[in-house]
């Protein structure tokens, strides 16, 4: 078996496309311009590269985006000052505080620091405590885009087994939450495996859905996946790679060759779920200026 790619570019340029047209709508309407404050401490070329790829997004939404960066030299209280400023921006609905921040800043003090209102990460305890309970609240953007693509994808969830490789607060964690709950997209069997989980493949195996989100890349192969599984790879791994420009390609966390042989739908890297992610922090970021112009 061959397994049919799981296009997250073309998935997200449809969502953008209706975002696009709602920002536009609320414009008219309200006179509310959603906007995103994004803040980036430290030169880590992955996070600048996707805080690049988040503005322009948000350019071509129709958003307005303010950006602060900071030097890997930045203390917490320089971080924490510049949220609590970008709380009190009214043309900002949403904040990122992009991550990983630099060594020695506590990463939980900063988002605490976030008005649950402007979290459009979905980072916050608050946020995190309603999705848990089933509240309204801003969904964390790299789960609800796998849940978004699975629903789009027409990937039925319920009853089936999905298995989650990865415990983190950003994907491992969440994702398995969203995938249980009784809602379209949900009502799946999870099991979470992790870097405690003796046996890896006896659980990957089992798996009708297979979502990767392990931060290694051949993490899984073929040999570890059911035929037919759709298999969700979330990593993002930079291989070096002296035939390339950059001097690196970009991988996943899935062995790509193999598992392409035996699942039914698989997400590339990049284009797959990466595209999806940013695509749920427009959305967010709509929602929360819908919000402010509802309460005006
Ligand atoms: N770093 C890796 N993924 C994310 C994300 O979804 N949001 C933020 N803020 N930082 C990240």
């Amino acid at each position: 078996m061959s397994a049919t790619l799981l296009d997250g570019k073309k998935l997200a340029a449809e969502m953008r496309a209706e975002i696009a047209a709602e920002v536009a709508r609320l414009k008219t309407e309200t006179g509310v311009q959603p906007g995103l404050g994004v803040i980036l401490a430290g030169e880590n070329p992955a996070s600048l590269s996707y805080v690049t790829a988040k503005e322009k997004a948000c350019a071509e939404a129709g958003m307005f985006s303010r950006e602060v960066r900071l030097p890997g030299t930045a203390t917490q209280q320089d971080v924490v000052a510049v949220v609590q400023e970008m709380n009190r921006d009214a043309r900002l609905h949403g904040i990122l505080v992009q991550l990983p921040l630099p060594k020695g800043i506590d990463e939980r003090a900063v988002i605490d620091a976030i008005l649950p209102e402007k979290d459009v990460d979905g980072f916050t305890p608050v946020n995190a405590g309603r999705m848990l309970i089933g509240e309204t609240c801003f969904l964390p953007c790299t789960p609800h885009g796998i849940i978004q693509m699975l629903l789009r994808a027409g990937v039925e969830t319920r009853g089936r087994h999905a298995v989650v490789v990865g415990r983190s607060n950003i994907v491992g964690k969440p994702v398995a939450q969203l995938l249980a709950r009784k809602a379209p997209g949900g009502d799946a069997t999870v099991t979470i495996c992790h870097t405690g989980t003796k046996d890896l493949a006896s659980f990957t195996k089992t798996a009708d859905i297979l979502i990767v989100a392990a931060g290694h890349a051949d993490t899984i192969d073929g040999s570890m996946v059911k035929p037919g599984a759709v298999v969700i790879d979330v990593g993002v791994n930079r291989v070096p790679d002296a035939t390339k420009p950059r001097g690196y390609r970009l991988c996943g966390d899935v062995d790509f060759d193999s598992v392409k042989e035996v699942a039914s739908l698989l997400t590339p890297v990049p284009g797959g779920v990466g595209p999806m992610t940013i695509t749920m922090l427009l959305f967010n970021t709509l929602e929360a200026a819908k919000r402010t112009a509802a309460a005006m």
